[in-house]
């Protein structure tokens, strides 16, 4: 298999075109092709490209959506060559090609793909290579829905201390190869922000039950972006990401395994598949539910999300939302450089684009909650 090297991406040479297509790169996989369908009938007329190394698979979804195909390898010896009103990354870009050659042409940019140490590694790389067009990182979880719907809840209460996510996984739910490689990181301890105090925890620790629609269910802590950021954003002294498995026996076998260090055992390239095996679901389709609660002051409020397309149809949600945001489509201005979804100047606006994307979507804690949020 060819790894790319600092060569070849020295000949990547990607040209900002305003009049030109979108391109989506990894386009054509399982959260591509939602948000493939999701901006069509959001922009109608919105030139569309779906990239990606094997273009024939895309063939039926371009003729469905009216997108032209290109190959495009982010892992390959051909130099990344084409021109583009603004890219969105729906695949893996281990070596930040597709965000240093967009960042370096002026090309607006989007990104729902990066675990935190790679959202560091992206900003790493943006004070080094400053860019010249919007770059939104929204790989919170659901491609940035989590803080951006925590940004508008806070804004309610005029501030956040603590902004608390449960995330309910079914594991009936489809999710493409390119996505097991985020549950892959089951091994690595990360930083929360607890009580204004960073701590260094363990995945799949610190269980909670958490009330999601008629039930309690097990959560345990996972590694995702907005731990990061909204602290910094909101200046929130408590932000934790939980997630629960639909299949409660499978929470508690994944922390046994956890406990044991079988996924610290099983890492690496030669246990990959039996890894994978692990973790990947039926594929068959499934819900989205996550409920997000936020306090300030002995205030709250909490919001409950479910999308019952699933985790691919809710993540090309907050994805086309960071797309809109990066044009500069959603009502406000194009941000300059780097921005977190959560940075919105009127993320309530959320709410209500959340339901016209097919959104299931309650918040309690105040019967005006929604309308003072917007
Ligand atoms: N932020 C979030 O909350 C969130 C939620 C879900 C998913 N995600 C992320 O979204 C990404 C996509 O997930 P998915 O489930 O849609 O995966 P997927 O179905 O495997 O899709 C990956 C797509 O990328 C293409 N691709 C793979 N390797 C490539 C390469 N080297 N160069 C160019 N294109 C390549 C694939 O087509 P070819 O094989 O033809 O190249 C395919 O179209 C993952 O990185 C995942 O972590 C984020």
């Amino acid at each position: 298999m060819h790894s790319e090297t600092q060569e070849d991406i020295a000949r990547d040479t990607l040209r900002y075109d305003p009049e030109g297509a979108v391109v989506l790169v990894g386009g054509y996989g399982v959260v591509g092709a939602e948000v493939a369908r999701m901006l069509r009938a959001r922009h109608p007329s919105m030139p569309l490209v779906l990239a990606g190394r094997t273009p024939a698979r895309g063939s039926a979804l371009a003729t469905e959506v009216g997108a032209t195909l290109q190959a495009v390898d982010l892992s390959g010896p051909a130099p990344l060559d084409f021109s583009a009103r603004a890219v969105i990354a729906l695949v893996n870009d281990p070596m930040d090609r597709l965000l240093r050659a967009s960042t370096q042409a002026g090309i607006p940019y989007a990104d729902i793909t990066r675990w935190t140490a790679r959202v560091q590694q992206a900003l790493a790389w943006m004070a080094v290579e400053p860019p010249r067009a919007a770059v939104v990182l929204a790989s919170g979880w659901m491609g940035g829905l989590v803080p951006l719907v925590g940004a508008a809840l806070a804004r309610e209460l005029g501030g956040a201390s603590a902004i608390d996510t449960a995330i309910l996984y079914d594991l009936a739910d489809r999710a493409g190869e390119d996505s097991i490689e985020f549950m892959d990181r089951m091994h690595v301890a990360f930083e929360v922000m607890e009580d204004g105090q960073r701590q260094v925890v363990e995945p799949l620790s610190g269980v909670r039950r958490v009330r999601f629609e008629d039930r309690a269910r097990r959560v345990v802590r996972i590694d995702t972006p907005e731990q990061l950021t909204l602290p910094m954003v909101l200046g929130a002294r408590t932000v934790s990401t939980r997630i629960g498995f639909s299949d409660e026996s499978a929470t508690i076998a994944f922390q046994v395994l956890q406990g044991m260090g079988l996924f610290h055992l099983l890492r690496g390239e030669r246990f990959r598949n039996l890894r994978r095996a692990l973790l990947r679901g039926s594929g068959q389709g499934g819900r989205a539910v996550l409920r997000i609660d936020v306090s300030r002051g002995g205030e709250s409020r909490s919001a409950t999300l479910v999308d019952a397309r699933g985790q691919a149809h809710l993540t090309a949600a907050g994805a086309t939302l960071a797309l809109e945001r990066a044009l500069g489509l959603d009502g406000d201005a194009p941000p300059r450089g780097v921005v977190f979804p959560e940075q919105s100047a009127s993320p309530g606006r959320v709410l209500e684009a959340l339901r016209s994307l097919g959104v299931e979507l309650e918040v309690r804690g105040g019967a005006d909650a929604e309308r003072r949020a917007a």
